[in-house]
């Protein structure tokens, strides 16, 4: 199946092996740089984006909107694909995380976004993914009635997860840049980047465990939402069929004390992975999915010796706005 595709990554992302790690966990490491995908500090993001942008020009649309976290990175890139295509951008802020002072309101991703120059929206709730997609819409039809072409992407179930499509592009970009893992981890939110890179490994016949990073819900309510991601992806990309339900594996270790708020193991990976490798991982996503890696090491999980993909999905602006967290 062929779905319209706007070139935002440019390119496939360095796939780097990660010696000082690799010593230090007894493993054989190698990270995804999908931090540097695409612009403004780039971002797993940016992949999913190609399809969203795609079939909203495909449209003709002249207007996206989207809701996210206050510190989002899907609504910072967005602007910014935006800007690059002549769009107009109406982004919504929402209040997930609570107690958070000042500067989490202005800095970092909030700072970016407002040098590209969408309209930002905000939303009081952090836990209503339907009800923040359904004040979009409304704004959507407003601009409707004035003849303009608005597209919503979707944070809400119930869509077809075209952000998927492009980690199958990266799983598949990942085997043609010649390797393949016993174990991939990644971060997993609203799971179309963990169920798209499972989809596209075991459509190209990879057998390779994929561990998902709990970094919104817990195992439990992940494990149910990558399925029914997957269920749905089946639609749009027919490798999906080949997910078998065991093949879904999630960790949720890193979690508390919940979205976006800074825990042991995920503090305890930044400062790992700064000192080791020189490289920089963001508090929201990057440090919880890889404060997995040495826990299921310690578990027998991930086997000694045994070879390792971390996904680095980016979210480095992100770290401007807790610099009080470290
Ligand atoms: C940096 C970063 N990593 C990982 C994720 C999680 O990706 P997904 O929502 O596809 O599960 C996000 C989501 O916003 C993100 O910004």
């Amino acid at each position: 199946m062929k779905h319209p595709r706007l070139n935002i990554v440019a390119g496939p992302t360095p796939l780097v092996h990660a010696p000082r790690l690799s010593d230090a966990l007894g493993i054989d490491l190698f990270i995804k740089r999908d931090d540097v995908a695409g612009p403004t500090f780039g971002g797993n993001k940016s992949r999913q984006l190609e399809y969203y942008f795609g079939d909203a020009l495909d449209k003709g649309a002249d207007t996206i909107l989207i809701t996210g976290a206050v510190q989002s990175n899907f609504v910072r890139l967005a602007a910014a694909v935006a800007s690059s295509q002549n769009m107009h951008a109406i982004i919504q802020l929402e209040n997930r995380v609570p107690g958070k002072p000042d500067h989490y309101h202005k800095s970092g991703n909030v700072l970016l976004s407002h040098l590209l120059g969408p309209e930002i929206l905000t939303y009081p709730e952090g836990e209503d993914e339907t009800g923040a997609d359904a004040a979009l819409h409304e704004r959507a039809e407003a601009l409707r009635a004035e003849g303009r072409v608005p597209y919503v992407i979707h944070l809400s179930e119930g869509h077809p997860p075209l952000g998927a499509l492009g980690y199958v592009d990266a799983a598949q970009e990942i085997l043609q840049q010649g390797q393949d893992f016993d174990t991939y981890v990644v971060a997993s939110g609203s799971g179309s980047t963990h169920a798209g890179l499972l989809a596209g490994l075991r459509g190209s016949g990879s057998g390779a465990q994929v561990i998902g990073s709990c970094v919104r819900r817990d195992a439990t309510a992940q494990e149910a939402r990558i399925a029914r991601v997957t269920a749905r992806l089946k639609k749009l990309y027919a490798g999906a069929a080949r997910v078998s339900e065991p093949d879904i594996r999630i960790w949720d270790g890193a979690l508390a004390p919940g979205y976006g708020q800074i825990g042991e193991p995920a503090r305890s990976a930044i400062h790992m992975v700064a000192t080791h490798e020189g490289l920089i991982l963001d508090p929201v996503y990057t440090a919880k999915s890889f404060a997995a890696i040495p826990a299921l090491v310690a578990s027998g999980e991930i086997a000694k010796g045994s070879r390792v993909c971390f996904v680095h999905t980016g979210g480095l602006a992100a770290l401007f706005a807790y610099e009080e967290a470290f």
